[in-house]
């Protein structure tokens, strides 16, 4: 009989204890340690069994083509995979209860299911609770089989029966499977870890796609996907604010395309739409010349994408002034404030500042500074910045903007959304986009940008 050992395991992190501690030793979470009783897994069991043979080797030239792509009819879902699902790839989709993962994998597993035979497992919804999803995102017609089972080789055994021949089966949640081979609870670590290398082993021998579903938990009383990150091809989170309507699809490792790639969708009571045209959307309700507010031209990987960034400078009644920021870092918020201080004259210091990204966006772009200096100065100083510019650069705490990538694309993007100005950082190359009609005025310091808007009448002929 296989011999048991009683192990303490974070539920964060994965790391294994001896005895119970109070707080995890690896990451630091409180009360984060579970017992997990073992037989000798599987593995090592066969790794004693087997005795050691010489393995042949292959050359990294092959004429074998690179594998197949699948791609469903929604794009925005193909592009954050890079392209598609490549063959025998794992992948792994993570993201809040309630953000609408059962329902973008049942409506890309719908729409693959009538090029390729795909399989919906799902452990935690009966058959006909997807079934009734599935009809009321017009999903009805297609040629998905569904499956409601939670024991890892149950499922295991149904994909690889020869005669259904599946392609892709979509996991729906890895936390609710399990495996007998161990003796913890489902939705443990070592569970987890076990049941996805089960599934691992399947896409790579038979050539599957396997795509898994896990749900993120602050207090981690799942074990949180992350213990797998490292095991799975491709991580996608799927991203929402509550009482926002779009959801972003990000990928941040992937074995087979591109990390920065963004999908956006838009979740309606007929289930995800692409959004394809974001920067439209998440400018949709803005009202043209306010004071406090820029539009930022970002990238989001090879996409552009305009964003509203709104600030609001008002006095303050208590002695400490308030610094708040949604959707950016606060850290960023107080470099620029400094920066605008010292090197520009302007004073916040007895100001309480806030700042805020419009539709609930989070940007990350160090070339976001321009616009946020100007969104705070437009506020402070109530000097009304034209609703039909954009602005980019970067900003050193020397007072210089910097340049920053790909301002071809950013400006292009602005123009088609109907956009005339921007208001760049001065860039080396002389061979700058200037299209007709559209204007764009650089700056290589942050003062001189100040200064321009209060020697020209923004509300002036300049802008009409
Ligand atoms: P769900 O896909 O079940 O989330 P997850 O699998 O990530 O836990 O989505 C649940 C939410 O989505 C639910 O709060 C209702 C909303 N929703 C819609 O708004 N429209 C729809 O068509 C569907 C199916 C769900
Ligand atoms: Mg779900």
């Amino acid at each position: 009989m296989a011999r048991q050992s009683s192990l303490f395991v974070c539920q964060s992190c994965g790391s294994p204890q001896t005895k119970w501690v109070g707080r995890c030793p690896a990451c630091e979470t409180w009360n984060s340690l579970v017992e997990e009783t073992h037989d000798s897994s599987p593995l090592t069991r066969s790794k004693k069994a087997s005795k050691r043979t010489a393995l042949p080797t292959e050359d990294l030239q092959s004429s074998t083509l690179s594998p197949p792509r699948f791609q469903c009819t929604l794009s925005e879902f193909d592009r954050v995979c890079g392209g598609g699902l490549v063959q025998g790839s794992v992948i792994l989709i993570g993201g809040d209860p309630g953000v609408g993962k059962s329902t973008l994998l049942l409506q890309v597993a719908a729409l693959l299911s009538k090029k390729h035979p795909t399989l919906y497992v799902s452990g935690e919804e009966a058959i006909d609770q997807v079934r009734l999803r599935a009809h009321r995102l017009g999903l009805k017609d297609t040629p998905l089989k569904l499956l409601s089972s939670t024991h890892i080789h149950d499922i295991i055994t149904t994909v690889e029966q020869k005669e259904t021949s599946y392609k892709l089966a979509i996991i729906d949640s890895i936390q609710t499977m399990y495996s007998d081979a161990i003796d913890a609870a489902p939705g443990t670590v070592s569970q987890v870890r076990l049941c996805c290398q089960e599934l691992m082993h399947l896409a790579k021998t038979k050539g599957i796609i396997i795509v898994l579903i896990g749900h993120v938990t602050k207090e981690g009383t799942l074990a949180g996907p992350r213990v797998l990150e490292h095991m799975v091809d491709a991580v996608l989170y799927f991203e929402g604010e509550k009482g926002h309507s779009y959801r972003i699809l990000r990928a941040t490792k992937n074995r087979f395309g591109p990390t920065d790639e963004i999908g956006v969708f838009e979740m309606r009571t007929e289930g995800l739409q692409q959004v394809c045209n974001p920067s439209g959307f998440f400018l949709s309700e803005r009202q043209g010349m306010m004071s406090g507010s820029a539009v930022f031209a970002g990238m989001e990987g090879t996409r552009p994408l305009l964003i509203e960034i709104q600030a609001l400078v008002s006095p303050a009644s208590f002695g400490t002034p308030r610094r708040a920021v949604i959707g950016w870092d606060s850290g960023r918020l107080a470099m620029i404030l400094a920066v605008l201080e010292t090197r520009c004259g302007l004073n916040f210091g007895t100001k309480d500042v806030y700042l805020n990204v419009a539709g609930g966006l989070k940007i990350s772009e160090p070339a976001a500074d321009l616009a946020v200096a100007a969104a705070l100065m437009s506020s402070l100083t109530g000097v009304t910045l034209p609703g039909d510019a954009i602005f980019y650069g970067e900003i050193s705490l020397t007072g210089e903007i910097r340049s920053v990538s790909n301002g071809e694309g950013r400006q292009k993007e602005a123009q088609k959304l109907g956009f005339k100005h921007a208001f760049t950082p001065r860039e080396k190359s002389s061979a700058l986009f200037e299209p007709e009609r559209f204007k764009s005025e650089s700056f290589s310091f942050l003062r001189d940008f100040v200064s321009y808007f209060h020697t020209h009448d923004t509300k002036g002929a300049r802008y009409a």
